[in-house]
C-alpha cells in the first residue's frame, strides 16, 4: 500500500471538521475513545472497510463495530429491539457494544460477511464529535496492526500505523484502556457476553432477564473455525516480548521473574513492589481492575520498548472488570498459563 502523510491533530472544533472531511471522503481517521483508540471510516462509503483491513493488517473474516453518535442511529442500518434500547438507556454512551441483524444499508465487507453489525455509542466527546460531524455511522475497529496490543495513545497509533492512515485525533490516554464489552442479544430477554469489558456481566443483569458468558472468553481453544465473535480467535494483544500469565501469589510471581535466567525479564506489579523486582518492575497502579485495565496494554507496549523477553502478568480472578482482563493476558500469552508448579 502506498505511503501517505499522517496528520496528527488535537481536539479542536477546527480537527474535528477537517477528519470528519476526511471521513466523507471515504478516507481513515484514528481516534479516541473512553476505551482504546479506534481506526475510522464512513460504515456507507464503498470500499473504506476495505481500507481499514488493509492498514491493520486485518483477516477481512474479522467484522468491525459500527460506532453511532445516539443510540437511535441505529435503526438506520440494524434491527433494533426494545431491549437495545433498554441497555441503551442504561449503558449508552459507553464502553458496550451491542451485535444486532443487519439490514442491506451495510456493505457486508464491513461486517466481515456476517448478516448481524455491531453496534456501539462511545462516550468520548471528540468520538461523538467526529460521527456527528461525519454524517454517517464509522466503523471502527482498535487501531492497532493486527495481533498486536490495542493503543490506548495517540503514540501507539502513530508507532503502528503511521504513513497507513490520513490523521489520528490525539484525545490523551483511554479512561477504560481495554476495548468494549460485546454482547449478543438471545432472543428471550437475555444476552451473552462474547468479549468482557468494563461494562461487567453484574452490571447487564440489572437490565437483562439472564447473562451468559460465552465459553471462549475464558477458553481461547473454543473460538474454533465459527466462532460468535470471530475477533477472539486470532493471536491477540501479543507484544513481542513472551507474555507469562503466572498463577499465583503475587509474592509468588515475583520471586518467579527474578529467577528466570533470561537476560531482559519485566513483571507487571502494583506501584509498592517496585523495588522486589529484580528486573524491570512495570508498575499498575494500585493493582485493583480499573488501574491494570487501564495501564495494561500500555505496559505491554513499554515492554517492547525497553527490548524485554519475557513479562510476568500475575493472572486475575474470572470476576467483575477483572474478567476483561483475564480475557485480554490470556490471549497476550498464547493461552498458557504457568503456575508455581509448572
Ligand atoms: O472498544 C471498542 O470496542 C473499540 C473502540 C474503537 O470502539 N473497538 C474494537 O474493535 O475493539 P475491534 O474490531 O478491535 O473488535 C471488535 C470485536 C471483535 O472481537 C469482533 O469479532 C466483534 O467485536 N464483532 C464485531 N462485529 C461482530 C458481529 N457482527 N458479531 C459478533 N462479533 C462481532
Ligand atoms: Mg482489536
Amino acid at each position: 500500500m502506498s505511503e501517505k502523510k499522517t496528520v496528527v491533530l488535537p481536539v479542536s472544533d477546527g480537527a474535528i471538521a477537517y477528519a470528519a472531511d476526511i471521513i466523507k471522503r471515504g478516507g481513515l481517521v484514528a481516534f479516541p475513545t473512553e476505551t482504546v483508540y479506534g481506526l475510522g471510516a464512513s460504515a456507507y462509503y464503498p470500499g473504506a472497510a476495505k481500507k481499514i483491513y488493509e492498514a491493520k493488517g486485518r483477516p477481512s473474516d474479522n467484522p468491525l463495530i459500527v460506532h453511532v453518535s445516539e443510540p437511535n442511529e441505529a435503526e438506520d442500518f440494524a434491527v433494533v429491539q426494545s431491549e437495545f434500547y433498554r441497555l441503551a438507556e442504561r449503558f449508552m454512551p459507553g464502553p458496550l457494544t451491542v451485535v444486532l441483524k443487519k439490514t442491506e444499508k451495510i456493505d457486508p465487507s464491513v461486517t466481515g460477511g456476517l448478516d448481524t453489525v455491531a453496534v456501539r455509542c462511545p462516550e468520548h466527546p471528540a468520538a461523538r464529535a467526529l460521527i456527528k460531524a461525519s454524517g454517517c455511522p464509522i466503523a471502527a475497529p482498535s487501531a492497532n496492526r493486527s495481533g498486536s496490543p490495542s493503543p490506548t495513545e495517540a503514540a501507539h497509533v502513530l508507532a503502528d500505523l503511521d504513513g497507513r492512515i490520513d490523521a489520528i485525533i490525539d484525545g490523551g490516554p483511554c479512561r477504560v484502556g481495554v476495548e468494549s464489552t460485546v454482547i449478543s442479544l438471545d432472543g428471550d430477554g437475555g444476552c451473552t457476553i462474547l468479549r468482557p469489558g468494563d461494562v461487567t456481566a453484574d452490571m447487564l443483569a440489572e437490565v437483562m432477564r439472564s447473562v451468559r458468558i460465552a465459553g471462549a472468553v475464558t477458553d481461547p481453544s473454543l473460538s474454533g473455525d465459527r466462532p460468535l465473535s470471530p475477533g477472539m480467535k486470532y493471536k491477540h494483544y501479543s507484544p513481542r516480548a513472551e507474555v507469562i500469565a503466572y498463577e499465583g501469589a503475587l509474592e509468588e510471581m515475583i520471586d518467579a521473574a527474578n529467577c528466570d535466567p533470561a537476560p531482559r525479564v519485566g513483571a507487571i506489579v502494583p506501584d509498592g513492589y517496585a523495588d522486589q523486582v529484580k528486573g524491570t518492575a512495570l508498575l499498575s497502579g494500585d493493582g485493583g481492575a480499573d488501574d491494570m485495565c487501564h495501564a495494561f496494554f500500555s505496559l505491554l507496549r513499554q515492554a517492547d520498548e525497553l527490548s524485554l523477553d519475557r513479562v510476568y502478568v500475575r493472572v486475575p480472578p474470572k470476576t467483575g472488570k477483572f474478567l476483561a482482563l483475564y480475557n485480554r493476558l490470556i490471549r497476550a500469552a498464547g493461552g498458557k498459563i504457568t503456575t508455581p508448579e509448572n
